[in-house]
């Protein structure tokens, strides 16, 4: 089990979007960033609600937002939820409410994991999306979603630091 800088063991976040090759990789990538940069052990992965591109990597025009901003996103290859992941993960997030209703939906009863939305950790957007840039005819739209998963990511990853979590949050 992971352990972060205070030798707790680390938490366990995985990020759902629906076919796991723009916005969920994108997630991952930027808290897998922040974590590294603040010294904080964390288990992260991500995962899609939809079956379409199992084993794909990510969409290119989601690599190339990362790397714009400073990340490699290349090597991830895409997955489905499995019911395990309810038992594996302390918080999963969903990246919009379409998704969420997806988990509820999936999730075995009495499951480990809290489910709640990723615009929860991005201020001023509590119960919204992080919208879907696949069908976008304009790549800036990634650098939306980029925008939006990094700021999530610093939210998270202060809160952990600052030990909030325990009182019952991620
Ligand atoms: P994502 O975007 O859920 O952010 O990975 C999508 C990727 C693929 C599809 C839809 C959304 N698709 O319909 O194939």
């Amino acid at each position: 089990m992971p352990t972060d800088a205070t030798g707790q063991p680390g938490k366990a976040i995985l990020f759902v979007c629906l076919g796991n090759i723009c916005r969920s990789p994108l997630a991952e990538g930027a808290l897998r960033r922040e974590a590294a940069r603040q010294g904080l052990s964390l288990t992260v992965d991500s995962a899609g609600t939809g079956d379409w591109h199992l084993g794909h990597a990510p969409d290119e025009r989601a690599q190339r937002a990362a790397r714009r901003h400073g990340f490699d996103i290349s090597h991830l290859v895409a997955r489905q939820v499995t019911p395990g992941d309810f038992a594996r993960f302390d918080v999963i997030y969903a990246l919009d409410r379409q998704n969420l209703r997806d988990l509820e939906d999936l999730a075995p009863a009495g499951h480990r994991a809290r489910l709640c939305l990723l615009s929860d950790e991005i201020p001023g957007r509590a119960g919204g999306d992080v919208s879907d840039p696949y069908y976008a005819k304009d790549e800036k739209a990634f650098d939306a979603t980029v925008a939006d998963v990094e700021t999530a990511a610093r939210t998270i990853v202060r809160r952990l630091l600052s030990g909030s979590d325990r009182q019952g949050r991620v």
